[in-house]
């Protein structure tokens, strides 16, 4: 173990941050569990980031990777892709984008570069909007509309961001309003802000901060945002990449909790379709799709291996209501944090909706962060067999929970047990 730590540190970046004090090393999964090198089981509240959307190992998208790897793994996007062409299908109908086009890359990073692309090109501007806290991606053009600076490691950047208020409900100056007033306040904030701009290109924003510690506006927000936009012209991408695919529970994307304008212009998506395979995407209108006046590929974007795999994996969630499992577990996993918060000087907050999760750490008595706490809650829940994530702002202090969606009650009950135990233990 330490000697593949050693080997780790050695050879690759030290910006690329481990989890642990003992950093683990998986080894494999099946359903929501996993295992380290040592043999040790753990049930997996994280995913992967998010990622292994519906199980470990599941049967049918183990298939279809190792059938279509039988068949070809690759052609690239010059020849034509049945499964490709199939999964583009579904996702544009899922969309609710209307005459919807895809493309598929690698990575939510890409993904989100196309968007600001598209965008940027679409309305000749380079002015992008994005909110306070947000993350998009590690690129040279996503480290530029990213709000949360501890993942923003240079300044320079290929746009001009403006931050929006409104991605941290509960933080800030407005924190105490109602949240029609909370809506109205930021409403009135963007106005302000396009008063002194130029032209701007788009507004970016994930419905449910990720990295930002699963924060999130009151519903509408976006819509009301949306009325603004259109006034000027300007798009709405909503980065899905954390929030797609029924997480939520209430919802099956996240732009659905403001949807009273209608979809957004342009939606990005990656991490739990391939359920581990490197699919990302962007779906958009065919009139903002089709603005670019140059070529563009993706060597790997939907190559036949990833798209097998997505097409499996969505199948399975469809066919098995996980958006349903995540609203009705997710419920009761929540409703069950907060009772035990309720009793914790150390929680100040549980939010989320579905299976997405936040509970957010602060010094007992006050409203500080508290990243030790949340560091040594990571460490007590991995000793009690349990993998969470952690995020929130500069000072990451709020546990992030988002096990895959098929988890059944009673490992949301010993999740819930294990994470007690956690806690009560700092
Ligand atoms: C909301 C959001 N957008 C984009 C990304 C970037 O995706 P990737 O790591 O696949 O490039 C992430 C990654 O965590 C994310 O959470």
């Amino acid at each position: 173990m330490t000697a593949l730590f050693d080997r780790h540190r050695a050879v690759l970046p030290e910006w690329l941050a481990l989890y642990y004090r003992h950093p683990i090393e998986i080894t494999h999964g099946e359903g929501r569990h996993v295992w380290d090198a040592e043999g040790k089981r753990y049930l997996d509240f994280f995913g992967g980031i998010l990622t292994t959307m519906t199980a470990h190992a599941l049967p049918e998208v183990t298939k279809a990777v190792s059938d279509q790897a039988g068949r070809i793994i690759h052609s690239s996007t010059l020849y034509l892709n049945r499964p490709m062409v199939e999964l583009a299908e579904r996702i544009a109908h899922l969309s609710g984008i209307p005459d919807a086009r895809v493309f598929f890359t690698t990575s939510g990073t890409e993904a989100n570069d196309t968007a600001l692309l598209l965008a940027t090109a679409y309305r000749g501007s380079n002015q992008i909007l994005a909110m306070r806290n947000s993350y998009h991606g590690r690129s040279f053009s996503a480290v530029g509309i990213t709000g949360n600076q501890a993942w923003s490691p240079t300044s320079l950047s290929p746009l001009q961001t403006l931050y929006v208020h409104g991605g941290v409900r509960s933080r800030g100056p407005y924190a105490e309003l109602s949240d029609r007033q909370f809506i109205n306040a930021c409403v009135a904030d963007l106005e302000d802000l396009l008063g002194h701009t130029r032209e701007v290109a788009a507004l970016i924003a994930e419905p449910i901060q990720g990295v930002g510690g699963f924060t999130s506006p009151p519903d509408g927000l976006y819509a009301a945002f949306r009325e603004v936009l259109d006034r000027h012209g300007i798009l709405w991408i909503s980065d899905e990449v954390q929030t797609g695919w029924g997480r939520t529970g209430e919802h099956f994307w996240g732009w659905q909790a403001h949807a009273e304008n209608g979809p957004p212009d342009i939606l990005t998506f990656a991490k739990g379709i391939g359920n581990g395979m490197s699919i990302g995407g962007v779906v958009a209108s065919a009139r903002v799709m089709n603005c670019l006046d140059a070529n563009s590929i993706s060597t790997f974007g939907g190559s036949p291996v990833t798209m097998a795999a997505g097409l499996a994996n969505l199948s399975y969630l469809l066919e098995h209501d996980l958006q349903g499992n995540a609203r009705r577990v997710g419920g009761l996993l929540i409703e069950r944090l907060r009772a035990v918060a309720a009793q914790l000087p150390l929680v100040r907050e549980v939010r989320g909706r579905g299976l997405m999760a936040g509970i957010e750490l602060v010094k007992p008595g006050t409203d500080e962060a508290h990243p030790e706490a949340a560091a040594a809650v990571l460490e007590a829940a991995r000793e009690g067999g349990l993998l969470i994530g952690k995020g929130g702002g500069h000072n990451t202090s709020v546990l992030r929970i988002a096990p895959p969606l098929s988890l059944t009650v009673a490992e949301a009950e010993e999740g819930a047990t294990i994470l007690e135990r956690a806690l009560r233990s700092v």
